[in-house]
């Protein structure tokens, strides 16, 4: 190959590399007063996400109240809602605005209540329930103390 064809090459594959860092790593993101990182998303992105929040706190309640009554079965329910199989509603365009953190944090916090739902059926031991929604919910609080959402 030509030399001008490697370096046209190059020049391409650092555009990909710069695009791929963008959309997978960086996100849609800018600097806040409040030292948190901003989201930059529309509204209607914002929407999307904050509905899915008040599903993981409606969940967070419904598993409590169940964990209180010993109902295994009602815990199960509760946390299989939120679990991975929730994700799949979220389209590429607002992942792609999303930065890594947050990506991990959330796709991490769906796979705890996948877990949490499974150990509630096989184990059906309340105080092990218990422990794992405290855990969990660190990742509430990590997310939220890291970042916030704004509208464009
Ligand atoms: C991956 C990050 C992340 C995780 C994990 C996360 N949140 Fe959030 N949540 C956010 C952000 C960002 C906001 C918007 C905060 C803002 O703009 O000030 C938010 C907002 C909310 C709101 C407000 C909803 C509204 O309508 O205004 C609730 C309630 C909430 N989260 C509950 C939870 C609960 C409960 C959990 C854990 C089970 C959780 N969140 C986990 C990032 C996260």
């Amino acid at each position: 190959m030509c030399k001008l064809c490697w370096g046209l090459l190059l020049v391409l594959l650092l555009f990909v590399a710069a695009g791929a860092y963008k959309f997978i790593v960086q996100g849609s993101v800018t600097p806040s007063s409040d030292e948190r990182t901003a989201i930059l998303l529309s509204d209607g992105e914002r929407n999307l996400v904050l509905t899915e929040m008040r599903d993981f706190l409606l969940s967070v309640q419904q598993i409590t109240r169940a964990a209180v009554k010993d109902d295994m079965q009602a815990v199960a329910q509760a946390a299989h809602r939120v679990g991975r199989a929730a994700q799949g509603e979220v389209p590429l365009t607002l992942v792609a605005k999303l930065p890594m953190g947050f990506k991990k944090l959330g796709f991490e916090t769906h796979g705890k209540f996948d877990q949490l739902a499974l150990d509630a059926e096989q184990l059906g031991d309340r105080d092990h329930i218990l422990e794992q929604m405290a855990a969990l919910m660190d990742n509430c609080v990590g997310c939220h103390a890291g970042f916030k959402l704004v509208t464009e």
